[in-house]
């Protein structure tokens, strides 16, 4: 009998990839296989987020929970981010946990678990050239890290004291694995990082020099390679040679992240962001002259220190300018480890209040935006079939799409033209 592995994966997309590492790792040294159900497991990981204080306290409860249902001999590992930052304080917690393995740390997953009581969060660790095994969750569409780490100093985020300095996977690595992606019957390849455009500034060894725009010219020259997407990109490395690049290149999917974070230039100082409001503005105008179906996702911070009711209406003109496609608001939290954290905190029912007005606004922008889809015609690649008789995809831009079908669809692209529209999802007919 195999032994059995069940894994919670918890915040970014960096983390799900860390996840198909420890997963393939395990299955290649150590004979394990997935389950869902985790009473049956003989090793349950949680892959952990850091970015927000309330996840980290949910870790605890979950912990006991798992501690309660395993089976006797069953062991519990903690990885990703709150391993990094809490490491051995979490064993201290929560006894029963076998070994806690850092964000950065993931190619020792198979090395840990021999290890009772195993602490290892090195944030100085190089795994930018490591050769993990093989897995996907998905056949369609494969994730594919190009840098780890941060460089930025963002003064609210403790990803740079988990994921430590930014460096770069070598290009040719990379080109390899979207190679092995597309042979194996994926379209579309999602390239990620903490702040991908600014690939190339740091690699481990001797290494072609190359940034970014440079990077999708050569992934997009991958024969059998349809689509590529990315995050996260930082609106400050958004020079016009990389917009024109994404304007141009048709395999890059026309919906890009700005994580704006706050509309005010004051507060976006303060945050160590390095652009200002009508750096933003211009960025994104620019985006939208180049290429007018762009869809523009965001993430927003509201009631970080300091920030006045002023402040907070530059936000939301932001907001009312960009008419962002998508948004992911969070109300400040402060972290340990963080410049911001002693900062003097903005009274919690104003941060709340500031949250429901953006994302109401938000709500009406898209109910004002969404009748443009109607009639449309898109390009669709099918990855989910959905129990309601549905597969499900997104278009280039980046629309969930929603048509009666049954598997035969998955993994292809057709012409959908959409015949509803809402807010979150649009249902339509394939025409080609
Ligand atoms: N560079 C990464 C950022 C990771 S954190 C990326 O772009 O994916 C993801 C988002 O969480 C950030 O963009 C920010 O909006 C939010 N965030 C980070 N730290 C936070 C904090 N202390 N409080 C509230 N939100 C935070
Ligand atoms: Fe965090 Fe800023 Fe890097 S948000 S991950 S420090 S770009």
């Amino acid at each position: 009998m195999p032994k059995k592995l069940f894994i919670e994966t918890l915040g970014c997309a960096m983390n799900v990839r860390d996840s198909e590492h420890m997963i393939a790792e395990l299955n290649a040294h150590e004979g394990y296989e997935l389950t869902d159900d985790a009473s049956s497991a003989d090793l349950i990981l949680i892959n952990t987020c850091s970015v927000r204080e309330k996840p980290v306290h949910k870790l605890f409860s979950e912990l006991g929970v798992f501690n309660k249902l395993k089976k006797a001999d069953a062991k519990i590992g903690v990885c990703g981010c709150t391993a990094s930052h809490l490491g051995k304080e979490i064993i201290k917690r929560a006894p029963y946990v076998n070994f806690v393995l850092g964000a950065r740390n993931v190619s020792k997953i198979a090395d840990v678990l021999h290890r009772d009581r195993a602490v290892e969060i090195e944030i100085d660790y190089d795994e930018s050239e490591f050769a993990f095994k093989d897995f996907r969750s998905s056949p369609y569409k494969a994730y594919i890290n190009i840098s780890i780490g941060c460089d930025k100093q963002c003064t609210f985020c403790i990803v740079p004291k988990t994921r430590g300095d930014e460096i770069s996977i070598p290009a040719d690595l990379i080109i390899a694995e979207t190679r092995k992606a597309v042979e194996n019957g994926a379209k579309e390849v999602f390239l990620l990082g903490q702040n991908v455009n600014n690939y190339g500034r740091r690699f481990s060894g001797e290494n072609e020099k190359m940034n970014f725009t440079e990077l999708l010219r050569r992934v997009s020259a991958v024969e059998g390679l349809e689509r590529i997407r990315f995050t996260s990109p930082h609106p400050l490395h958004m020079d016009d040679e990389f917009i024109e690049e994404f304007a141009r290149n048709p395999k890059i999917c026309k919906s890009m992240h700005m994580p704006l974070q706050s509309g005010s230039s004051e507060i976006l100082k303060a945050m160590k962001r390095g652009y200002t409001k009508e750096w933003f503005l211009n960025r994104a105008r620019k985006l939208r002259e180049l290429v007018p179906d762009v869809s523009i996702s965001t993430d927003i911070i509201v009631a970080f220190p300091g920030e006045s009711d002023e402040d907070f209406e530059d936000t939301m003109d932001v907001l009312n300018q960009v008419r962002f496609e998508q948004l992911f608001s969070f109300k400040y939290s402060p972290r340990p480890l963080t410049e911001a954290e002693k900062m003097e905190e903005v009274d919690s029912e104003v941060g709340s209040e500031r949250l429901n007005r953006l994302q109401a606004r938000h709500d009406e922008i898209l109910d004002e935006m969404k009748s443009v889809n109607l009639g449309k015609v898109v390009e669709v690649y099918f990855e989910e079939l959905r129990e309601s008789g549905h597969v499900a995809g997104r278009s280039d831009n980046n629309l969930s799409v929603k048509v009666k079908g049954s598997e035969e669809w998955l993994g292809k692209i057709a012409q959908v033209k959409i015949t509803e529209v809402s807010r979150n999802v649009q249902y339509g007919e394939i025409i080609a």
